[in-house]
């Protein structure tokens, strides 16, 4: 009669064991799923902070965005200066003209060219941005002493005639001049013509000039 209650035992000691070991590995398995749940909260967290944080940084480029649209609407700035000041450049003494065809006049002495807009090759000013810009030139010619030629010439924006600045023949010395406010596209160019048969004074002491600027830009 021993030996059953030795079995009996044994089998309640390896029923122990095994439900021992069961319980320790549920509780092995609960705690890799809490641990599991844990770095995904922590994770879940970082995003969170990080996705805030973002926002943040996008509210305040938001903001300086339509700071600096207020700004340009006001036209307190300026997306950039446009100034040019010519005359000839000589030696001595001469005239340009009278010459047989309308030809533009080209102003090769530069004082002033901010925005590089003139250009002493073609001399043709390009509006480099949308605006309103002014002209001034002034015109200086030698008496003809009864030869015929008037002196003068004429502001052309693109291939439109816009204002003239002329004198009649006269014996002595005259000067002329003009100034015109004009908008501007992009582009736009605005030159001296002179006409055929006048003549304007290439002289020492640069008595002829061509200049312009930007007043202020338009849309931005
Ligand atoms: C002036 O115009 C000429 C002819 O179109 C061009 O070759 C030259 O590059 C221009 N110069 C400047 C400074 O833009
Ligand atoms: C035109 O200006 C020049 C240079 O200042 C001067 O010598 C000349 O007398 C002026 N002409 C007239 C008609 O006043």
């Amino acid at each position: 009669m021993k030996t059953p209650g030795v079995l009996l035992l044994l089998w309640s000691a390896l029923v122990v064991v095994a439900a021992e070991r069961g319980g320790l590995h549920v509780e092995a398995t609960d705690a890799a799923a809490a641990s599991t749940q844990q770095s995904y909260l922590s994770e879940f967290r970082a995003a969170q902070r990080q996705m805030i944080a973002q926002m943040a940084e996008q509210r305040e480029e938001l903001r300086l965005a339509k700071a600096q649209i207020e700004e340009l609407k006001s036209g307190a700035v300026r997306p950039s200066n446009v100034a040019f000041s010519t005359s000839f450049s000589v030696k001595t003494d001469k005239h340009i003209g009278p010459l047989k065809t309308d030809t533009t006049l080209l102003f090769d002495l530069v004082f002033t060219n901010v925005g590089n807009a003139y250009n002493t090759t073609t001399g043709l000013f390009t509006a480099p941005l949308k605006g309103v810009y002014q002209f001034n030139y002034h015109i200086f010619a030698g008496g003809d002493q009864g030869a015929g030629h008037g002196a003068g010439a004429k502001l052309f924006k693109n291939k439109d005639e816009v204002v003239t600045a002329y004198n009649h023949v006269a014996p002595h010395d005259v000067n002329t001049s003009q100034s015109v406010i004009l908008q501007l596209q992009e582009g736009d160019t605005v030159s001296l013509l002179l006409e055929a048969g006048w003549w304007v004074a290439a002289y020492t002491g640069h008595l002829t000039t061509f200049s312009g600027h930007l007043l202020f830009a338009v849309g931005y």
